[in-house]
């Protein structure tokens, strides 16, 4: 079951900018700054309220950040949802005719285990599935 909207992916060329906007203009608060390797990103989190802004900035030029950059510039990347059960989310998905991009979860950022859901069935939208644990 899907339980809330854990996070918006926000695709930047530079996280100090990104960070920069974020903090100076919107007042929020950078949480933390994390790498993840498996995707070649750099990472940077803001709470607001529940949901999280996730800022990700490719670290290498292979990194599917990178490659959405070129393609689209930055902007909203993906829209991230928590769920009690990615395996039961992935099948449920996996059943319905959804294409995955994983088809297992794999270690994401701030300690969850996540998935990714490819747009071209999802009406455009890249969607990740979650574990909803907040470390
Ligand atoms: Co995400």
């Amino acid at each position: 079951m899907l339980t809330r909207i854990d996070h918006i992916g926000i695709a930047v060329r530079s996280l100090e900018e990104g960070i920069a906007f974020y903090e100076k203009t919107l007042g929020l608060h950078c949480e933390k700054i994390e790498a993840v390797e498996s995707q070649q990103v750099r990472t940077a989190f803001f709470a607001l309220g529940e949901v999280h802004l996730e800022l990700l900035e490719p670290t290498s030029p292979e990194s599917p950040i990178a490659k959405f950059i070129e393609k689209n510039g930055e902007g909203v990347h993906h829209i991230a949802y928590a769920t009690d059960n990615i395996e039961k989310q992935l099948q449920q998905a996996k059943d319905s005719g959804t294409r995955l991009i994983h088809e297992t979860p794999f270690a994401g950022a701030n300690n969850k285990l996540v998935a990714f859901l490819h747009p071209k069935s999802t009406h455009g939208v890249l969607t990740e599935l979650c574990t909803s644990e907040n470390h």
